[in-house]
């Protein structure tokens, strides 16, 4: 039985995300653990700097926020850790050893899967002296800052979104020609605009980027217009966060409330290694 210990901490943004203060996460007793668990569930985000993580001590950490994904891109993984996803420009023996420019446009992780995945965490193994900054919007402050009348329209929309629409359609890494298995693995799934969260029922405003077909019922270009509308509302500067990397930063987001976006940098004179997980998470509704 443990008794979590509140970590001190300053917010990244006044009513969101935490920068949890004085904390080794490896090295950290259970209960300072659990605070950190609870800090993140209460913020919606938090950052740890100056960490030493290895792999074993990210997946004895993530496990505490629950189950951690398994990556379908195995050839993106550390070596022996399936739920370690490499994200780099580097190349080793001539070969990359992780995704680049994974994940640039606003979007929340795996929108395509019936349950899309709760928890992001990113740890920095190395990182640009400029550019690649992750920002991550809060999508509840988007949608308390709409009109009464806004958010009877949006209330009850639901999104088409599709993984093979994804795949054939982004900007990096694009691939036409997708494998028959993982295209039954990954059926078209539809997901409510306007998200609940199970832990105290408060409402996030949560549109996508990429996996997102249609508005359903709306035909288009009318939903994909509606659509983008509403990722520039959301991702305005008062509801956003930019976390500039250091060596050593662990930043998760919770992707029930949250959208994000990576940037570039300049990837012929710098090298980007970070360390992605995922915890698994519910149907949203
Ligand atoms: C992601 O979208 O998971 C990665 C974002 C980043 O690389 O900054």
């Amino acid at each position: 039985m443990t008794t979590a210990v509140l970590p001190k901490i300053r917010e990244l943004k006044p009513g969101f995300g935490a920068e949890v203060l004085g904390v080794d996460v490896a090295h950290a007793d259970n209960d300072t653990i659990d605070g950190v668990v609870a800090t993140f569930h209460k913020h919606g985000a938090v950052v740890l700097r100056d960490q030493k993580m290895t792999p074993p001590d990210l997946l004895r950490f993530i496990s505490r926020f629950g189950e951690p994904e398994i990556h379908t891109l195995v050839e993106n993984c550390l070596p022996g850790f399936p739920n370690i996803y490499v994200l780099s420009n580097r190349i080793v023996d001539g070969k990359p050893i992780g995704a680049h420019n994974d994940g640039i446009g606003w979007h929340t992780d795996m929108s395509y899967q019936a349950e899309p995945v709760m928890m992001t965490m990113l740890y920095a193994v190395e990182v640009p002296a400029e550019g690649s900054d992750t920002l991550l919007a809060d999508c509840v402050a988007a949608w308390n800052a709409l009109p009464p009348e806004r958010q009877a329209q949006l209330r009850n929309l639901k999104l088409h979104h599709s993984w093979e629409h994804f795949m054939r359609t982004r900007e990096y890494n694009r691939q036409e020609d997708l494998d028959p298995k993982l295209l039954a693995q990954n059926p078209d799934v539809i997901h409510p605009l306007v998200r609940e969260h199970p832990a105290d029922g408060r409402l996030a405003l949560w549109p996508s980027t990429g996996t997102v077909k249609e508005v359903v019922g709306m035909p288009n270009p009318q939903g994909l217009e509606l659509l983008d509308e509403l990722i520039d509302f959301v991702t305005q500067d008062q509801f956003v966060y930019r976390h500039k990397w250091r060596a050593g930063d662990l930043l998760m987001w919770d992707n029930r409330c949250t959208l994000h976006t990576g940037t570039l940098y300049d990837d012929k004179k710098y090298i980007r290694e970070m360390h992605r997980l995922w915890v698994k998470g519910d149907r949203p509704y």
